[in-house]
């Protein structure tokens, strides 16, 4: 089996992280989809408090790091609550952004966030199967999307589909800390603390989002398979950046 085509069987993780005691649904996409939709009006505070208020920084720490060009096409896959499409469009309102995502929830949020911006748009739809034409972007970013995806493989496989010759891809997700202390203290803050807040504080009754998190990074590769899978679907010139003790990790590559 190539390092592009890692499984990870979807039923097994719904089962691991809940899903099928809380939402109806016969696929990964539909139950994931569920989750984001009645996630969507907590979404941003969940980010404040699981980063100690530093998501926006990273990202802006990421996006600083890729060859931005005046007037790119840039596609924002898995826009969420359409943050990364906020901060590409405030650094530069020349950028064409279109940010594509499942949950109509999500994007009713980043629709009311991104208003001001005449030059991004939004798009309901599927990253594995978008619909999209071949070479029609400058740059994609991912931002905490690829982990959610039923498979890595083919949503990497449509990235490099969507992507000019030349273009770029900035993924953006949990990481793996390595080192005894660095994986202690992520052991102790995003496997037990962060769940019991989540139970106990900002998910009374609901489906724990907290949770979610710990497990689903139990099935996503570590940086260096995410690496290697990037290689497999044609991606080169590839590097990897840390944040956060190694909590969050940035790949980015080019398409030749
Ligand atoms: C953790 S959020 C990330 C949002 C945003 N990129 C950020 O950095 O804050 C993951 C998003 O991926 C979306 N998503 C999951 N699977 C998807 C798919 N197959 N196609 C499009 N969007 C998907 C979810 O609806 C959700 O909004």
């Amino acid at each position: 089996m190539s390092k592009c085509n890692v499984v990870i069987e979807k039923d097994l993780v719904s089962q691991e992280v809940g899903f099928l005691s809380f939402f109806n649904g016969t696929s990964w996409s539909d139950l994931n989809r569920q989750f984001f939709d009645q996630l969507a009006p907590k979404y941003d505070r969940l980010n404040n408090v699981l980063s100690f208020g530093r998501h926006q920084s990273i990202k802006k720490k990421a996006i600083s790091r890729l060859p931005v060009i005046e007037g790119q096409s840039i596609l924002d896959l898995c826009t969420g609550s359409g943050d990364i499409a906020h901060i590409f469009a405030a650094m530069d309102p020349s950028l064409n952004v279109l940010g594509l995502d499942a949950s109509v929830e999500m994007l009713n949020i980043a629709t009311r966030k991104t208003a001001q911006f005449k030059k991004v748009s939004y798009m309901h739809g599927d990253a594995l199967n978008t619909g999209l034409m071949d070479a029609s972007f400058d740059g994609i970013f991912i931002g905490f999307g690829l982990r959610n995806l039923q498979s890595i493989e083919a949503g990497l496989t449509e990235m490099n589909r969507l992507l000019k010759p030349g273009g770029w891809l900035s993924i953006l997700d949990l990481g793996k800390p390595s080192g005894y202390l660095k994986q202690s203290l992520y052991h102790l803050y995003f496997e037990r603390w962060i769940p019991f807040l989540g139970k106990r504080v900002f998910h009374k009754g609901e489906f724990n989002s907290f949770e979610y998190l710990p497990k689903s990074n139990r099935y996503y590769p570590n940086p260096d398979v995410i690496a290697g899978m990037m290689s497999e679907c044609h991606f080169r010139n590839i590097t990897i950046h840390e944040y956060l003790l190694g909590g969050i990790v940035q790949h980015i590559a080019v398409k030749p």
